[in-house]
């Protein structure tokens, strides 16, 4: 996930370290959605214009200054620019902004955004998401003539844009119509913010996939809400309306509701698209661009959300918002409304949620699709990994597999472990970091070390790592956060790409890393053909699990009538075996850090070596009993909890209905995959240790005693 942030002022002095200044401060409010590296652009001093057909004699110059690290960094190295005339004054500029969470290329200056069409800066851009065809059009471009400075996919799409302005300027082209001509080329998903030296004081932004709203700010700002401002479906499919004037004037034509607050600065008298002269009643006004509301609340609390496939264009202080070509979206709304937000910055990161955890619980479903991105090919029922590719080989002949970690990480290692000794054929060896140190556990050359860590800056795990690495293993790294040390320090990795999590009780990394692991998994069997029926089930499964997970959310407001039940209660067991052992210790976790309460997570077959003394018709349960090759098993646990006078909550499967006359106390899900199955099971577990802290009264977002991050031993 990245943050991107655009401004542009219309007749409003502005000075450049104003300008600056509200970059910055945008990126600082994204800084939650990724933070390895930023930067930003803004116009320079005029330089004078050769290939320009516009009708200034010189065009300005653009600033791109980008740096490693967090926005405090970048901010650093901007304040101390030299030969900056921090108080020339702008009544018209469009600056650009982003913040990085490394996908492509690892986290420095060049990788970092605003990516450059060429040294001059002619054509900049900033992008959240993915494109998925980027190689594609990166070969064409080279073949071209073209050279890429940086390893991201989104220098290629600022390239495609000069590539077709290059081709097409003679023809007096619009930005509009450029940077339609480039994404309709483009696939992925994507939200982009363009700026350009040909086209001073216009923005464009479009989105498809990823998020962006446009805030609005006019100097007499009339309070309105919900005022239509676009056009219809039908508007857009007009004949004539990729020419941007007949856009325009259909706006005038079609909104009568419009006048109240945009109809001045959208009156534009002089259409000659190739001037920037602009008379008439105009009007000062700002816009504001960003991934999401939390960046632009402080300036305005009007807002538009763009939905995909619009692409938004400012020219001469007027917004229009045209349809692409590209993808026929249905059920969108047809007219685009300024919303009025009545809402708090805290509230708005929070989306519709109250709770950081609760708002990354239900991201689950958006989560392991981009863990799985550009990863697995589903018609060909192929997985790649792109950042382990050159070290399988070596990984299959290794002498063991050791996936070593802490918490919730270790417990995914823990939930994957059964079906990769099931696809490698190898010894799989799961470790605590701080246990594996403790035993100065033998470790040999040929052994493949897996460090699962979601920050990847787990003190516990990069000793491990280090110790591991010192022996000669090969140092695999599975981690939510590039740059960190555990994925500088690896020989290789795989990031789980989850986007950042903020709650520090972890879902959705969790999650993302039991999908990631079965990924490596998948790659590593791909040489076996006696497991590709396994394979191909496994990855059905996958193509189904977004919406299972979605469907497992659904039944939410069960498990809160659940907690309501057990809030008072000061202990409570989760029990299973088999795929969902893990699931029983990261319920437990979730349920100890959460609400304070005691719990365990008991293996169903240890239960009679011990554990059952604790059960009678007070003590809480919930026990896991899936439709799967343990089921027996565990229906034994079952009647021998229920002959101590037990009543557990059972978690099974919706269409095991055998088990679902047994009892009433149940909360039934999805039946998936047996080893995917421990994905959706954990999402009743997250949510009920949600809402029995919530009803405890605890800060759900930050237990008490704990921290995101354990940088110490
Ligand atoms: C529990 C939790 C912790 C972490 C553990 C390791 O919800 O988040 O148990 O899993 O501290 O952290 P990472 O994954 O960052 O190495």
């Amino acid at each position: 996930m990245c943050g991107i942030f655009g401004y542009l002022n219309y007749l409003v002095k502005r000075d450049r370290r104003f300008i600056a200044d509200i970059l910055i401060n945008g990126l600082h409010r994204l800084e939650y959605r990724g933070y390895d590296s930023s930067g930003i652009a803004f116009d320079g001093d005029d330089v004078e214009g050769s290939d320009t057909k516009q009708s200034l004699k010189s065009r300005r110059a653009c600033v791109v200054v980008r740096q490693k690290g967090k926005v405090e960094e970048l901010e650093h190295v901007v304040r101390s620019l030299e030969n900056i005339d921090w108080d020339a004054e702008f009544t018209v500029h469009v600056g650009i902004a982003h913040t990085r969470w490394a996908t492509h290329g690892e986290p420095n200056a060049v990788n970092s955004h605003p990516q450059r069409s060429d040294e001059q800066n002619q054509f900049v851009c900033v992008h959240n998401g993915i494109i998925t065809n980027y190689k594609d059009i990166k070969q064409y471009l080279t073949n071209k003539g073209y050279k890429f400075e940086s390893e991201t996919d989104t220098e290629v799409v600022v390239k495609l844009v000069k590539y077709l302005y290059d081709k097409h300027k003679n023809e007096n082209i619009s930005f509009q119509k450029l940077i339609e001509m480039a994404c309709s080329q483009l696939e992925g998903a994507f939200a982009l913010l363009f700026k350009s030296t040909h086209f001073p004081g216009e923005l464009c932004a479009t989105r498809r996939g990823s998020p962006m709203v446009i805030g609005v700010k006019c100097a007499d700002q009339l309070a309105t809400s919900h005022i239509p401002v676009m056009f219809s479906k039908d508007l857009f499919n007009h004949q004539n309306s990729k020419d941007s004037r007949n856009d325009i004037q259909l706006v005038e034509t079609t909104s009568a509701n419009l006048r109240g607050v945009f109809s001045p600065p959208l009156m534009i008298t002089d259409q000659s698209a190739s001037e920037l002269a602009v008379t008439g009643n105009d009007r000062s006004i700002e816009y504001y661009f960003a991934s999401d509301a939390s960046a632009i609340i402080e300036h305005t609390n009007q807002v538009i959300f763009m939905e995909d496939d619009d692409l938004a264009v400012v020219k001469n202080g007027a917004l229009t918002i045209h349809r692409t070509q590209h993808g026929e979206v249905t059920g969108q709304s047809a007219i685009r409304e300024i919303h009025e937000l009545k809402i708090e910055l805290q509230q708005i990161m929070k989306g519709n949620y109250k709770y950081f955890m609760q708002k990354e619980i239900y991201e689950q479903p958006e989560s392991v699709v981009n863990t799985m991105r550009g990863r697995v090919n589903f018609s060909a029922k192929k997985v790649v990994l792109g950042g382990i590719k050159d070290y399988i080989n070596e990984i299959r002949r290794c002498r063991r597999l050791i996936l070593i970690a802490c918490g919730t990480s270790y417990h995914s290692a823990v939930a994957t472990r059964q079906l990769l000794e099931e696809l490698s054929e190898l010894p799989v060896m799961v470790e605590l970091a701080s246990d594996f140190l403790d035993r100065s556990t033998p470790v040999f050359r040929d052994d493949v070390c897996i460090f699962v860590s979601q920050s990847g800056e787990t003190a516990d795990t990069i000793l491990a790592l280090r110790y591991c690495k010192q022996r000669g293993a090969l140092i695999v790294g599975f981690t939510n956060t590039v740059g960190s040390s555990i994925s500088r320090e690896s020989h290789c990795g795989v990031h789980i790409n989850a986007g950042p999590e903020i709650g520090v009780a972890s879902t959705k990394a969790y999650t993302s890393q039991f999908l990631a692991l079965v990924l490596f998994g998948l790659v590593l069997s791909e040489d076996s053909i006696s497991k590709e029926p396994r394979r191909k089930a496994i990855i059905d499964g996958l193509q189904q699990l977004a919406d299972l997970i979605k469907k497992v959310l659904e039944c939410d407001k069960k498990i809160r009538e659940y907690a309501e039940a057990l809030y008072k209660e000061s202990s409570l067991l989760v029990m299973g075996r088999g795929f969902n052992f893990a699931t029983c210790l990261e319920g437990a976790l979730k349920l100890k850090e959460l609400t304070y309460m005691h719990s365990e997570g008991i293996l169903a077959g240890e239960l009679k070596h011990g554990p059952l003394a604790m059960v009678d018709h007070l003590m809480p349960i919930v026990m896991i009993v899936m439709d799967d090759p343990v089921k027996t098993k565990c229906m034994n646990a079952y009647s021998q909890v229920q002959a101590r006078g037990g009543q557990p909550i059972i978690i099974c499967n919706e269409d095991d209905e055998e088990l679902i006359k047994l009892t009433s106390r149940h909360i039934a899900i999805p039946r998936t995959v047996d080893c995917l199955q421990g994905i959706l099971c954990v999402v009743p577990m997250q949510l009920l240790s949600f809402h029995i802290a919530v009803l405890r009264g605890y800060d759900v977002d930050c237990p008490r005693n704990l921290a995101k991050s354990v940088t110490t031993a």
